[in-house]
């Protein structure tokens, strides 16, 4: 397995994925729903706002993990959303999702980024370095219908102090069903 962050001619590919992958774990309408978000959120956020890294096998994508920019009006430091992720359903539990998220947390440190925030099962996200945080804290941009699945992984040393609003996410993700 490699990973790529070279999406180019990938999208087709990229959606099938995320709409098999989440057919399978939540059936066909939550399938679509996030295939339609993956495809939005790659061809729509700027660059500057989305990370995208594939786990590939003999050239087939096999996972892929999107991060996109959490602006928090003046405060200086940099926030992405770790969302969504997904492996391919007959890959599941052999430790490439871990993998995936790991490098990509990697990638995102390396670049500077400090802090990655993601909306999710706390025990899943957990094994990699998320904790919960609460609103207060890391504000969200819409109100959250599961406060307790509002998770941070810091990048940096620096303890994880109060972020300002207001907060903006992409437009992909501008939808308060999401949330
Ligand atoms: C969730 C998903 C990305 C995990 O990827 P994966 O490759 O299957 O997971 P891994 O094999 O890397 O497992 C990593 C750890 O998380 C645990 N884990 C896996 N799926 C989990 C889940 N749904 N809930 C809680 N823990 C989970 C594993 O037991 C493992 O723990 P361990 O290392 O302590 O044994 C993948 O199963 C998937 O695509 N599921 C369908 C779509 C989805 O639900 N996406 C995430 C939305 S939050």
């Amino acid at each position: 397995m490699d990973i790529t962050d070279d999406t180019a001619g990938r999208l087709p590919e990229i959606v099938a994925l995320f709409t098999e992958s989440f057919s399978a774990a939540e059936g066909p309408e939550e399938g679509a729903a996030v295939g339609h978000l993956a495809r939005r959120m790659i061809t729509q956020t700027p660059a500057p706002d989305l990370r995208v890294f594939l786990a590939q096998e003999s050239g087939a994508i096999i996972a892929a993990i999107c991060f996109s920019r959490l602006g928090h009006g003046g405060d200086g430091r940099s926030v992405f959303l770790l969302s969504p992720v997904a492996v391919a359903t007959a890959r599941q539990g052999q430790g490439i999702g871990r993998r995936l998220i790991v490098h990509g947390l990697a990638a995102l440190r390396e670049e500077g980024v400090d802090i990655a925030v993601t909306y999710g099962d706390p025990d899943f996200y957990g094994r990699v370095g998320f904790r919960p945080v609460s609103e207060e804290i890391l504000p969200a941009p819409f109100p959250l219908g599961q406060p307790e699945g509002w998770l941070a992984c810091p990048l940096t040393q620096a303890p994880l102090a109060r972020l300002a609003g207001p907060v903006r996410c992409v437009a992909a993700l501008a939808d308060p069903s999401f949330w």
